[in-house]
């Protein structure tokens, strides 16, 4: 009898039979629920959801309502390939924020195709705007699936540091090593893709503020100008934002800038309505894009559909149709935004409880979302002391992430404590 090994050979080709799976979040939540079964006294901060302080899933009520309301037509029914028109205007005026007409009055065009959450907005790009074999621009700590995105696409990633090194500078951006990336990927790809996750990064939580994003802009704007024979294009992921204590302020930045903007220089957000909506599994995102030529952007519209068509096919209808009306209607918008205000608060809470009790302890920068992360050498070691307290977390390749959105608020500060227990107990050096 073959084993299952050999017949993988036999069956798989090489590029197929090399991936894998990505099970550790769930590995140690089984673990956590594992303890808790027993009835031992534990808390779970390995969910990436929200979590209410009872560890149920949070569903905003006003989006469950409104999609219980939807008419036959929009649950069953296809979607316009590029997604329902009302979607298409509602998710650049939830991306872009309340200031879009204002950017459109300084003469940037914007456009928006559906996909199947951010997720499928990031693969959108990935396969449209490099060709194969070349490198997307990421920070040095960066959600998992961005690798395997790019993978799927056949590109790699290369990074820049997520938190400037140079001490002299009270900016967390190294504008020095974010342009020679810049530059070294435009000169040997004739082109740059960047993915920025911000505001509330994930793992770490970290938002850029006003100058650093104002730094991070000016390196794309001069290297665009530099290079006017060589396409930029600054991609915002901004899945967290609207539990971001600045959530359009990209759009504040861009409207700075927006004079004399190089033509060769184009800006999309992957939005997502999954975090903002509560709405993981209905798969509901766009990618957005701003650039002054309208024609161009015309032209980037069925290229993208081509991708949908043959990877997803369309993009489910159901959530662009809940968002829609929800959002074109105020006292539904503010219903639904009155419990997104809620939640956001509770992070805030959780957050800071986490925070305090760990001090001392050398967090990476940690502001909004759903996440905090404490960079270390040996993640899983870190984490099986942190579980011996009780507290489940997750090992990412980097350090140990924890869900701030799943940790009941009256145990976070418990978790901190853990943290700094755990930390102290493996003879970590402290900030
Ligand atoms: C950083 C980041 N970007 C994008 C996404 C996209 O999420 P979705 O595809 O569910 O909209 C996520 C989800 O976890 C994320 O963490």
């Amino acid at each position: 009898m073959v084993d299952d090994s050999e017949i993988a050979q036999i069956i798989l080709p090489p590029h197929a039979i090399v991936k894998g799976g990505n099970d550790i979040i769930y590995a140690w939540l089984a673990r956590y629920q594992a303890a808790k079964s027993l009835g031992e006294d534990v808390v779970n901060g390995t969910i990436g959801a929200l979590l209410d302080d009872e560890g149920e899933l949070i569903l905003n009520s006003v989006v469950g309502q409104v999609l219980n309301d939807l008419p036959d037509l929009d649950k069953g029914a296809y979607s316009p390939l590029p997604g329902l028109p009302e979607f298409r205007e509602t998710c650049q005026r939830l991306a872009i924020g309340p200031k879009l007409q204002q950017l459109r009055d300084f003469g940037m065009k914007t456009e928006a195709v559906a996909s199947p959450g951010g997720c499928g907005a990031l693969y959108l790009s990935a396969r449209n705007l490099l060709s194969t074999s070349e490198s997307i621009l990421v920070r040095s700590t960066y959600w998992g699936p961005y690798k395997t995105i790019a993978e799927e696409c056949g590109l790699g990633l290369v990074d820049w540091p997520l938190v400037s090194q140079n001490s002299d500078s009270n900016s967390a951006v190294d504008q020095n090593i974010l342009t020679n990336r810049i530059q070294s990927l435009i000169s040997t790809q004739g082109r740059i893709l960047a993915w920025l996750n911000d505001p509330a990064h994930n793992p770490t939580g970290m938002s850029l503020n006003a100058k650093e994003r104002k730094e991070v802009l000016a390196c794309f704007i001069e290297a665009a100008k530099n290079n006017p024979d060589s396409g930029v294009t600054l991609l915002l992921d901004t899945a967290y934002a609207l539990y971001a204590n600045e959530p359009h302020g990209w759009t504040d930045t861009i409207i700075e800038s927006i004079e004399d903007w190089p033509s060769n220089l184009l800006l999309c957000w992957a939005f997502s309505a999954s975090k903002s909506h509560t709405i993981y599994g209905l798969r509901c995102g766009a990618l957005i894009m701003a650039h002054p030529n309208k024609e161009f952007l015309d032209r980037m519209v069925p290229m993208l559909v081509h991708t949908g068509r043959g990877t997803w096919s369309g993009s489910p209808r159901m959530p662009q149709a809940m968002v829609s009306r929800i959002h074109n209607s105020s006292e539904l918008e503010s219903s639904w935004d009155a419990v997104r205000a809620g939640l956001s608060e509770m992070l805030i809470q959780r957050r800071k409880l986490l925070l305090e009790a760990g001090k001392g302890l050398p967090f990476d920068p940690s502001h909004d979302g759903y996440f905090a992360h404490i960079s270390d050498p040996n993640p899983v070691e870190l984490c099986e002391e942190i579980a011996a307290r009780g507290v489940y977390v997750v090992p990412l390749s980097k350090g140990v992430r924890i869900g701030v959105c799943s940790l009941p608020t009256d145990k976070a500060a418990r978790a901190g404590e853990a943290i700094a227990e755990a930390w102290r107990s493996l003879g970590r050096s402290e900030d």
